[in-house]
């Protein structure tokens, strides 16, 4: 077997970037790896996730010898990317919020910036706001709430739009929140909670997440090794998925609560580091 892909996160968030990985390139081996001991990233300062996240991404690297690592989290991207590509000998690719796309769609030209209290503060979010995003008004909320109710869904728990409303309305309810048409999803916990959002808010409003350019990505950097077309939006049923494992970093009642939703993103595997 080929080695695989490394996809990592601090719990399930990582999923949301996983499906369209899978969806494009369903016979790629996937390891996905979740620092559950870690868990929330982003109420972490900036030193603490810049020490963990490239110490971790080594062990993990040694162990499981992947051909790429996808870092398939907003606050560790924002925060330690260039330390984690300066630490592996191999391509790393990060996930920023997609704020360009959503500057490119919105016709109001205000959009909101959803992550992780960590994420919305980092500089590299002011960068991609001056550089994609300069004629729109950027507003920013920092949501821990949101990435606890992604896990309890993944976990079996019922979530609803009333639980999610309040997450959204620190965006809709700041000036010039009125006017805001696009809200990029800037935690890879908060597309698994899309239904729910979409349902919450004030009035039609547009999501965007980075999912489909991360696979897109990853698919150019296997090259050849890409057995689907890019583009291809046909859902792959899950029997013809390569194998996949699920790695954490704690064994807990939350991990084994997960495994039929790791099943589902074809993770049959769930082992602890
Ligand atoms: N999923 C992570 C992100 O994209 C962070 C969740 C957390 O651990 O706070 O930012």
């Amino acid at each position: 077997m080929s080695a695989p892909i490394l996809v990592f996160d601090s719990g399930v968030g990582g999923l949301s970037v996983l499906a369209p990985i899978r969806a494009l390139l369903p016979g790629l081996p996937v390891v996905y790896a979740a620092d559950n001991a870690g868990f929330p990233y982003g109420t972490r300062s900036e030193a603490e996730i810049a020490a963990r996240v490239p110490a971790l991404l080594g062990r993990l690297v040694e162990r499981f010898r992947p051909r790429l690592v996808v870092i398939a989290c907003n606050t560790a991207s924002t925060i330690a990317l260039s330390h984690v590509r300066a630490a592996l000998d191999l391509p790393v690719v990060g996930t920023v919020p997609a704020i360009k796309p959503a500057a490119a769609a919105s016709r109001t030209r205000v959009i909101g910036v959803l992550g992780t209290a960590a994420t919305v503060r980092q500089p590299y979010v002011d960068r991609l706001s001056a550089e994609f995003a300069a004629d729109c008004l950027v507003l920013r909320h920092g949501s821990a709430r949101l990435v606890e109710l992604a896990e309890a869904k993944l976990a079996g728990t019922v979530v609803t739009a009333a639980d999610v409303a309040p997450e959204l309305a620190g965006l809709t309810d700041q000036p010039g929140g009125d006017r805001l048409d696009r809200v990029v999803l800037a935690c890879t916990h908060f597309p698994l909670l899309a239904a729910e959002l979409a349902a919450a808010g004030p009035r039609a409003l547009g999501f965007v997440d980075g999912g489909a350019g991360i696979a897109r990505r990853v698919a150019h950097l296997l090259g050849a090794s890409a057995p689907t077309p890019i583009g291809a939006s046909a859902p792959t049923p899950i029997g013809a998925f390569a194998p996949g494992r699920a790695v954490f970093t704690r064994a807990d009642a939350h991990v084994d609560a997960l495994a039929p939703a790791l099943k589902g993103f074809g993770l049959a595997t769930v082992e602890t580091l």
